[in-house]
């Protein structure tokens, strides 16, 4: 049974997928919701479903990323998580911390990698004309959304879509895809899994 650990900035639909699909055939169980902020409705939600859940204000830190992450570190560590999942978590992480959970560390990115990284997906995917639009999980390595590919969802872009009605489709779709391929990573398969 593997032991994953999540982290979140937000309102944690993503995190609430993975813990809903983590059912009792499933081959891992969530052992802690961790957030940078306190006031993440995330953590209420998963302290709700009695999930261990812990925050550390990255503002009380200033710049100083390391030290941060050296208090997250102490509630990761005594979560022992064989994966973290990063589900909406805002903060870009050193290649310390990113070294540390080498191959058992995934995000979800709300674009169809390697399109459009970082942030602003929708309005970029918009503003560009796309007709397709989507999500995906990858491992985490050093560069910022850039890691190896586990699983891409995609959803029409329709006429008249906002930012808002996109968000929400792919959305939608992550809380598919993020469950699926974590099922899959869980049980040792890293093959790209297309929804
Ligand atoms: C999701 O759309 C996720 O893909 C995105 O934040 C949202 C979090 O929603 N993540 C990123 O943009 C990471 N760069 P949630 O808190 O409801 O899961």
């Amino acid at each position: 049974m593997k032991r994953v650990a999540i982290l979140i900035s937000g309102g944690g639909s993503n995190m609430l997928a993975l813990v809903a699909s983590m059912t009792t055939d499933h081959p891992a169980r969530p052992v802690l919701v961790a957030s940078n902020d306190p006031a993440a409705t995330g953590l209420t939600r998963a302290a709700a479903l009695g999930i261990p859940v812990a925050a550390v204000d990255h503002r009380r830190f200033g710049k100083d990323r390391q030290a941060f992450e050296a208090e997250l570190l102490q509630h990761i560590d005594a979560a022992q998580p064989d994966i973290l999942c990063l589900a909406g978590f805002m903060r870009i992480l050193t290649p310390g911390f990113i070294a540390r959970f080498e191959g058992r560390m995934l995000n979800i990115h709300p674009s169809l990698l390697p399109k459009y990284p970082g942030l602003h997906t929708h309005a970029r995917a918009l503003s560009a004309g796309d007709t397709e639009a989507g999500c995906t999980v990858h491992e985490v390595t050093a560069e910022l959304d850039a890691g190896p590919i586990l699983g891409q969802a995609r959803v029409p872009v329709l006429p008249g879509d906002s930012e808002d009605t996109l968000a929400a489709r792919v959305l939608h779709a992550e809380h598919r895809l993020y469950p699926a391929v974590l099922r899959r990573f869980a049980a040792g398969d890293r093959s790209p899994c297309f929804l």
